[in-house]
C-alpha cells in the first residue's frame, strides 16, 4: 500500500478481533522499524515500547477494567466494562512510554532548551504513534489509541517490570477489524490551510 493510501486508511476503529495479518515476529520487526525511522529531537530516541500478546495484553486490559472498577459506580460501570472488553478482544496492544532519564539528561546538558525537551519527547512519541497506527493500517490491520495512564501505570509498571523512569504515555490494542470507520467530520482542510507565495 502507498504512503497516502495508509494515511486515509488509518482511523480510530474500536472493533477489533484477535486476528492478525502477520506473526507475532513480524509484529515486533515493525516496531523495531518504526522505532528506529521515527525522528526525535537531538536525535534523543527517548521513546519506548511494549508489544502485548497472548495473556500479557489481557493482563494490560484486566489491570485497566480493575482501577476503573474502583472508581466507577457500579451502577455506570456496564458501558465501561464494555469499552474495555472491545480491546481486550484485539490481537495486541502496544505500549508506549518516554524514558525520563534521556529527558533529564538532555535538560542539564542543554538548560537553553530545558523546558522544550519535555515537549519535544511528547511530540516524538506522538510521531512514533503515528507511525505505528498508520503501519498497522498499511499492514491490513486496525486499531484505536487510549489513555488510561496515570490510572495504571502503577500495576503496568508491577506486572511488566517496567523500568522506573520509563513513564506511561499511550496504549495502543490492535487486531483485524471487520468495521469500516465510520465517515468523520472534517473542517475544510483550506480552511486550516494558509498559502503564501
Ligand atoms: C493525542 C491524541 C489523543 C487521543 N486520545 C484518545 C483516547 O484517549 N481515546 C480514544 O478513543 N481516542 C483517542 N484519540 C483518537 C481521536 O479521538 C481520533 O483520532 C479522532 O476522533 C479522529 O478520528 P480518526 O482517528 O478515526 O481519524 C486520540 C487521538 C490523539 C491524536
Amino acid at each position: 500500500m502507498d504512503f497516502f493510501q495508509a494515511v486515509r486508511k488509518r482511523r480510530s476503529i474500536y472493533t477489533l478481533t484477535a486476528k492478525s495479518t502477520l506473526e507475532e515476529k513480524e509484529i515486533t520487526d515493525f516496531l523495531e522499524l518504526a522505532l528506529a525511522n521515527s525522528p526525535s529531537a537531538f536525535n534523543s530516541q527517548s521513546a519506548r515500547l511494549l508489544a502485548a500478546f497472548g495473556e500479557s495484553h489481557k493482563k494490560i486490559w484486566d489491570i485497566a477494567r480493575k482501577a476503573l472498577k474502583e472508581i466507577i459506580p457500579s451502577e455506570k460501570f456496564p458501558p465501561t466494562e464494555a469499552k474495555i472488553k472491545s480491546f481486550a478482544d484485539a490481537f495486541g496492544t502496544v505500549l508506549f512510554f518516554e524514558e525520563t532519564k534521556t529527558v533529564a539528561e538532555l535538560q542539564s546538558k542543554f538548560p537553553a532548551y530545558k523546558d522544550n525537551f519535555p515537549l519535544w519527547s511528547q511530540q516524538a512519541n506522538g510521531m512514533l504513534q503515528y507511525i505505528v497506527w498508520t503501519g498497522f493500517a498499511a499492514l491490513g490491520m486496525a486499531a484505536n489509541l487510549q489513555h488510561y495512564n496515570p490510572l495504571i501505570d502503577g500495576e503496568i509498571a508491577k506486572t511488566f517490570k517496567i523500568p522506573p523512569s520509563w513513564k506511561l504515555v499511550a496504549q495502543m490494542p490492535f487486531g483485524i477489524s471487520p468495521e469500516q470507520a465510520p465517515d468523520k467530520e472534517i473542517i475544510p482542510p483550506a480552511q486550516r490551510l494558509k498559502v503564501y507565495r
